[in-house]
């Protein structure tokens, strides 16, 4: 059985993503270059925003929820729900 994907949109690139990958992830194994440090969402340095999609944030503390409250995600621990831009 294959896996369901969905696309990903970064400015005016389209991307196909698993699930189980994040943001960050696609965006290199697609040759698109996002800044980022600890890769484990600790220091923030990938936060982006959530333009459109649901998503799963699994962050360790590197980010705040006022700023998830308005839209940001950490590209390093962010997984899709659903096909996203951001
Ligand atoms: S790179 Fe550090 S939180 Fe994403």
């Amino acid at each position: 059985m294959s896996e369901k994907c969905f696309n990903l949109k970064i400015g005016g690139a389209f991307f196909e993503i698993s699930p189980h990958e994040t943001i960050l992830q696609c965006a290199y194994r697609n040759g698109l270059k996002i800044e980022y440090q600890c890769a484990s969402g600790y220091c923030g340095r990938c936060k982006m925003r959530l333009i459109e999609g649901r998503v799963r944030l699994e962050h360790a503390g590197g980010i705040s929820r006022r700023n998830i409250a308005k839209g940001f995600i950490l590209t390093c621990c962010t997984f899709p729900k659903s096909d996203v831009e951001i």
